[in-house]
């Protein structure tokens, strides 16, 4: 072709990557890699493996090993030994180790950027320019966080031996996401890559070993699902993290169930990607390339679902076409290429059967003439319009090169449709109103709001979701926390079982029940006192058997009534902090007004010297809670590009709780009084040992000025009412703070939904000791971070 021709067509010529030393790196392993245990490479016992392929041409790479459960077994155990020598070494020294690695990364960013893009199919550009740089700066952000540890988390341990599973999306970035923190924070780890993206985890081993990295802190084992499913259920770990799709992350949340371990899982998206009208269209279609072209769309939290306003849709869908048009596919390895091949033939698979179901449910199917490469697992860039909400194109995470299209017209339906969805991981907006952009941003249910941007990812600024595309952060402070424990905790006794409830058959209708009676309470539901539902209640004795009174036995139906009020009751979310904090002082103004009745009535079941404490202490844990309302906020940070992201903390949402049964009043204020201060709506299950206690609380609230519905008091049998409030579909999360087999419970009643869950492992919390039972840990739990990315400049 003539430079004539070439200038008429801006035609690019080939312009590849040189793979040589890639190539040279599998030749001199043979081809054949085992395991990386114990800081050297293993042979699996089996003595099997599989191949790795280049998925731009379907040609071998090298072979890896199957791992087993004698394998998976091996590396934990190197990771359990290794785990005390590397917690013991000062922040700085381990601060050292990490800084090292970075370091050496760096030094071979080319190598692994080639063989990133060999054994994954994306473009050079974006492991060069985008996937190693990040894990770079993802070493060096957390070779700080070590330096800082013990200045910044003074209360905090390691949790000790972590196995974690990545995906073939960000073979290395996810890696780093995982590897970082974990050592940060004094972790030893076991990690299994994924079956069709192992090579730069393995590159990755090589470089532990240069930097001489204590044998047995990092161990790689290769496998597939199944060597996944062996690390989940090895009895011998403290915590998995998982990256993958929904699908296994909830098998996961079953394995573990019973289990514990610690669980932080990032999940599938179908993040919104919401043009308003005033949009620089020009700019969102290149957003858009990034949002949704970016890496084949095999990205979790991939712009997927456009949404636009209807005045500008034609016009925006006109560039978009055009801009796909000139998207260039090809093989990887050349510089100019924007679109490789998908990762493997069950992906492209899986990506062609979507589309399909999308277009025989109605929607129109539009891809550009560019002819696709013979040979690989190439897939073209796909929009689809006249997409209904409900088509299983919008709903479902296709994981691929496809962009389904919707329209709206006001701001409020944008949100509705953003918002419907089972997932909540990212979100974009494009407006040049900023009021517009922030005021929708804050209404997305989603971890990560790019304003006017796309696919912006820092160390320093957390990453997770909402909802069910999981939870836990990855970055920042908050990703650090995911890795830690209170001091306290990991040697605090186990309580005592709960004793089972009694036989209904003992339960005694209240028209039944004995004049004598001291107290009858009622549930307590949207502000107002409710009669349970069953028309049953329970007898409350004191600790000389003699009977206090009734307390209503709630059920099913009770729980949703209760489940129904707080989800109204939003506005307390929205209330201010300063609001929040105002109501809180008063309850515990009021809480002290009426200190003696309440700790005489307390006394029968506790005893007067633990009822006396129980108020006081109460009293000051509301305090404490009042003052942290305005003051446990987040943070801005600088990533190193024309950004600031503001880490908002915000509510998890409605919130069950199980109060402990040891301190009826303390145990229920220290749960309740930090969810609520961050704005969550609350269903409390009061202890079975004094739910006479409801009679008090009702009053104090009512008195205090808490809107009806911020928190509802439903009183029975824990183990009962535990079922139905975990499972749920409208409560967010779950606080369970009884025996093991209730936090067990919790856990296994919640999965279906994926909600978060906050337990104490049956063990025994002090709540009259204020250095434990109160402060960041409660409400860590009773917020999510939402980063939301401004840039700034023109
Ligand atoms: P996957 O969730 O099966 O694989 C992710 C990792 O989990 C791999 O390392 C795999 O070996 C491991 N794994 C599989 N089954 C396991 C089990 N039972 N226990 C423990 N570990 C297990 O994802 P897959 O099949 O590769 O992709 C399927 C779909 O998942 C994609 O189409 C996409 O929609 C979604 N996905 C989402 C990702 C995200 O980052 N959110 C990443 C990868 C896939």
């Amino acid at each position: 072709m003539s430079i004539a021709e070439k200038f008429a067509t801006m035609e690019y010529g080939p312009a590849p990557e040189d793979a040589k030393e890639a190539i040279t790196w599998l030749d001199r392993h043979g081809r054949r890699f085992g395991h990386f245990i114990q800081g050297v490479w293993q042979n699996p016992i089996a003595n099997e493996y599989f191949d790795t392929v280049d998925p731009s041409n379907g040609d071998r790479l090298a072979s890896v090993a199957q791992g087993s459960a004698t394998d998976v077994d091996a590396a934990v155990k190197a990771a359990r030994t290794a785990s005390p020598k590397w917690q013991a070494l000062t922040p700085h020294v381990r601060a050292r180790y990490l800084y090292a690695i970075a370091r050496q990364i760096q030094k071979h960013s080319r190598l692994f950027s080639v063989l990133e893009t060999m054994d994954n199919g994306k473009p050079i550009r974006e492991s060069r320019d985008i996937d190693i740089p990040l894990v770079v700066r993802h070493f060096y952000h957390h070779a700080g966080w070590a330096q800082l540890l013990e200045q910044e988390f003074p209360e905090y341990v390691a949790c000790g031996v972590v196995g974690q599973i990545i995906p073939w999306n960000f073979p290395l970035l996810m890696l780093a996401w995982k590897i970082a923190p974990a050592l940060a924070t004094g972790n030893t780890v076991v990690l299994k890559p994924a079956e069709f993206t192992p090579l730069t985890a393995l590159l990755f081993a090589e470089i532990c070993q240069e930097i001489a990295l204590p044998g047995g802190v990092v161990n790689i084992v290769t496998g597939d699902g199944s060597t996944g499913e062996g690390l989940v259920k090895h009895p011998d770990l403290d915590k998995i993290a998982f990256t993958g799709s929904t699908e296994v992350g909830r098998a996961i949340r079953a394995a573990t169930a019973t289990s514990h371990k610690r669980l932080s899982l990032e999940l599938g998206g179908k993040s919104p990607f919401i043009v308003f009208d005033d949009a620089d269209l020009d700019s969102t279609v290149e957003g858009l390339v990034d949002g949704i072209w970016f890496n084949q769309g095999q990205v979790c939290c991939a712009g997927s679902r456009l949404l636009v306003q209807e005045s500008v849709a034609e016009n925006l869908i006109a560039k978009v076409r055009d801009r796909m048009s000139s998207l260039r596919i090809g093989q990887p390895l050349d510089k100019a290429i924007d679109i490789g091949p998908i990762v493997a033939r069950v992906q492209l698979d899986r990506i062609r059967k979507l589309v399909d179901q999308g277009v025989a449910e109605g929607a129109t199917c539009w891809q550009p003439q560019t002819a696709l490469p013979t040979g690989g697992f190439y897939y073209p860039p796909t929009l689809l319009s006249n997409v209904h909400p409900t088509s299983i194109v919008a709903q479902q995470e296709i994981f691929g090169p496809v962009l389904a299209t919707m329209t709206f017209r006001t701001p409020r339906e944008a949100v509705e449709l953003a918002n419907n969805t089972v997932y909540g991981l990212a979100a974009c907006v494009w407006s040049e109103s900023i009021n517009v952009a922030l005021q929708t941003a804050a209404q997305l249910k989603a971890g990560v709001v790019w304003v006017n941007c796309t696919n912006l990812f820092d160390a320093a600024c957390g990453f997770g979701g909402y909802r069910e595309s999981g939870y836990g952060r990855e970055g920042g402070r908050e990703g650090l926390v995911e890795y830690l424990e209170p001091k306290w905790f990991k040697s605090a006794p186990a309580l005592p079982a709960a004793k089972a409830p009694e036989a209904t058959a003992s339960d005694k209708h209240p028209e039944a029940s004995v004049p004598a009676i001291d107290r009858t309470v009622k549930l307590y539901i949207g502000g107002k006192q409710a009669r349970p539902d069953s028309g049953y209640s329970m007898e409350v004795r004191g600790r000389d058997g003699r009977l206090l009174g009734e307390a209503p036995l709630g059920n099913r139906k009770d729980i949703r009534n209760a489940v129904e009020a707080a989800r109204k009751a939003d506005g307390w979310a929205r209330a201010t902090a300063h609001t929040r904090a105002q109501v809180l002082y008063y309850s515990a103004e009021n809480l002290a007004q009426r200190r003696d009745e309440i700790a005489r009535r307390l006394a029968a079941v506790v005893g007067e010297k633990q009822a006396a404490a129980e108020v006081d202490l109460g009293v000051e844990r509301i305090f404490t809670y009042a003052a942290w309302a305005d003051k446990f906020d987040g943070a801005v940070h600088n990533p190193p590009f024309r950004n600031i992201a503001i880490a908002m903390h915000e509510a998890i949402g409605t919130v069950g709780v199980i109060c402990p049964a040891e301190a009826p009043l303390l145990g229920f204020l220290s749960l309740v009084m930090p969810a609520l201060a961050m704005g969550n709506t609350v269903i409390a299950i009061p202890s079975e040992s004094y739910p006479l206690i409801t009679g008090d609380l009702y009053q104090l609230f009512d008195t205090s000025d808490l809107p009806g519905g911020a928190v509802n008091i439903v009183t029975g049998y824990a183990s009962q009412l535990l079922k139905t409030l975990a499972e749920h579909d409208d409560v967010d999360a779950i606080w369970c703070f009884g025996d093991e087999t209730q936090a067990a419970a919790a856990k296994s009643a919640s999965i279906s939904n994926l909600k978060q869950v906050f337990t104490n492992e049956g063990r025994a919390i002090d709540w009259f000791n204020p250095k434990v039972a109160e402060g960041r840990w409660f409400l860590e739990h009773a917020t999510q971070v939402k980063n939301i990315w401004v840039p700034y400049g023109e």
